[in-house]
């Protein structure tokens, strides 16, 4: 089996909705099992995270986009990350990210951008949606890649949406078409 690894942080439950159908689509996958860690409000995760971790073959990262970036309790995963680091002991994972925020382009960009860097440190190989954008008038936010997020998942919850009305349907669709194809070239690396 390939092993799939999700690790987010979600302040008020709109990421975590993401991460659950990124969850989903990669559990779909044949050949595939998948384990997710929510990073707590301090940034930590449950005990054994770093060794679960090592021997994940796929590593998904999300986080929301707060002030252009990644949250802080991401980060503090992501700096944790550096033991793993020195021995490049992720070189060779799958690398792929979900991020959500707000605002239509919020700025996602910038925290999708620290989520290749991370990844890249790390040795590993990025794989993005693979979807193409659900980009016409007659689109929105039911439909596919609305967002035309490419490089990773790029999901829109309005301001005032609680976590039960977003991410919308197109962009749960997508997290799961996505947590799929990340877990199918799992499969496939794997052999
Ligand atoms: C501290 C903070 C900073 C934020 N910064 C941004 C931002 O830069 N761009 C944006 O579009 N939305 C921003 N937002 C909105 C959040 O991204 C949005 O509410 C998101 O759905 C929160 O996800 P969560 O429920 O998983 O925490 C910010 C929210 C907070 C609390």
């Amino acid at each position: 089996m390939a092993k799939i690894a999700i690790v987010y942080f979600s302040g008020y439950g709109h990421t975590a909705k993401l991460a659950e159908a990124v969850e989903k689509g990669a559990a779909s996958a044949a050949g595939a099992s998948v384990e997710i860690f929510r990073i707590d409000g301090e940034g930590n995760l449950p005990d054994g995270w770093m060794e679960k971790l090592a021997a994940a073959d796929a590593i998904v990262y999300g986080s929301p986009t707060y002030m252009g970036g990644p949250a802080w309790q991401f980060k503090k995963f992501a700096d944790a990350t550096s033991k793993a680091w020195f021995t490049q002991a992720w070189k060779d994972k799958i690398g792929a990210a979900f991020t959500n925020s707000a605002s239509v382009n919020g700025d996602k960009a910038m925290t999708m951008s620290y989520f290749v860097t991370l990844a890249m440190q790390h040795g590993q190989i990025w794989v993005g949606t693979g979807l193409m954008p659900s980009n016409t008038k007659a689109h929105g936010p039911d439909d596919v890649n609305w967002t035309a997020g490419q490089t990773g998942l790029l999901a829109v919850s309005p301001s005032d949406a609680s976590a039960e009305e977003a991410p919308r349907k197109g962009d749960l669709e997508t997290a799961r078409l996505f947590g799929k194809r990340v877990a199918e070239v799992a499969v496939k690396l794997r052999g």
